[in-house]
């Protein structure tokens, strides 16, 4: 496994996370807790150490299921947690209240990274008010460092400049090759300032893998209405896309999912977080670095993601 600093902090955490949502047993279908220990395991084993939930996957299901793992396994010394609080509970108390929650469910003393989930979108709480309730988490020994989710550069600008004792340390956003929006201001902001960049759907919700096509969509969970496996877009993975990741696949002897983790890998900081339905996926993104794709590899599938014609209006 490879190592990143987290932000500009000493915390070393993987090149690859591990994402949680799907422990929550609800968007993603029924998760049993037997899977989740065994994928943590094995994540560990393979030195995945960095573990990504939040307060609104299962209504704490992933978190109390990721806490309880590590400790069966105990393992608490060998991983970062990272868990979010959603935009709903922004104002200064509720961020107190859900910090407190949250590190209850996990079962831990403190927090790694407390991330901001999306921004308090409709309920216009000042920024500073939730950042000051943040920095008194750190002060209080809650959480040790600050991050935030789905910030546009703007907000993450005006949030950093509320702070007085500590940073952000992390931005966590969408990030594949299908949908590189990020590329556009935030991407270049966060790599100039030192922050790390959490990619969140690395894989597309799987639609890079080459698994799924406008015939052989994605059933019985959340990719159901997700605009990535529209039937329109799906062609234009599948026929695009697909084929340069698979012919890379079987130059590198990677798989498709190694090979478009390891793009973002390429990419100085940032650190993709897939979410795994069972052991045999973790194994195989744990596998996405160690090795990287040449930089002429690495334009070339650029190429083809800039050639993808995507579109969100689906109806
Ligand atoms: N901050 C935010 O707003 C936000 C939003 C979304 C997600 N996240 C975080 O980011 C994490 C990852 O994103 P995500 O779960 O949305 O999508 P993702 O990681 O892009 O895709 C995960 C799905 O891809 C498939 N998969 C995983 N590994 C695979 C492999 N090696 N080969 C083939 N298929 C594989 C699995 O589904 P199938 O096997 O069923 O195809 C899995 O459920 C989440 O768990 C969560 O922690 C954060």
């Amino acid at each position: 496994m490879e190592y990143i600093n987290l932000g500009k902090t000493s915390l070393k955490i993987s090149r690859i996370g591990l994402g949680a949502w799907q422990f929550g047993g609800d968007a993603w279908g029924p998760y049993e807790y037997g899977i989740a220990k065994e994928v943590i395991g094995k994540a560990v084993e393979l030195g995945i150490n960095f573990i990504d939930t939040a307060a609104v996957y299962g209504r704490g299901r992933s978190e109390e299921f990721v806490g309880r793992a590590i400790r069966e396994l105990g393992i608490r010394e060998h991983v970062v947690i990272a868990t979010k609080i959603p935009g709903d509970w922004h104002r200064y108390d509720d961020v107190l209240k859900a910090a407190r929650r949250s590190r209850e469910r996990l079962g831990v003393d403190v927090i790694d990274l407390l991330q901001l989930h999306w921004p308090a979108c409709w309920h216009n709480v000042p920024i500073c008010e939730t950042m000051k309730a943040m920095e008194k988490l750190v002060e209080d020994g809650v959480i040790r460092f600050i991050g935030v989710s789905n910030y546009p550069l703007q907000l993450l600008e005006a949030a950093r400049s509320c702070l007085k004792r500590s940073e952000i340390v992390s931005s966590q956003n969408r990030y594949n090759l299908i949908e590189r929006d990020i590329e556009k201001e935030l991407l270049p902001y966060l790599q100039r300032e030192g922050i790390t960049l959490i990619a969140w759907s690395p894989l597309a919700k799987g639609a890079v893998t080459g698994k799924y096509s406008p015939e052989n969509r994605p059933k019985g969970d959340l990719r159901e209405n997700e605009p990535v496996f529209y039937p329109d877009n799906l062609r234009e993975i599948t026929t695009k896309l697909i084929p340069v990741i698979k012919e890379l696949a079987s130059k590198y002897g990677k798989t498709p999912a190694q090979i478009a983790l390891n793009w973002l890998v390429m990419h100085d900081n940032v650190v993709p977080i897939p979410g795994a339905k069972n052991a045999a996926q973790v194994v195989e993104n744990a596998g996405a670095v160690g090795w990287r794709l040449s930089e002429d590899d690495f334009r070339r599938l650029t190429a083809a993601s800039n050639s993808l014609v995507i579109t969100y209006v689906t109806w």
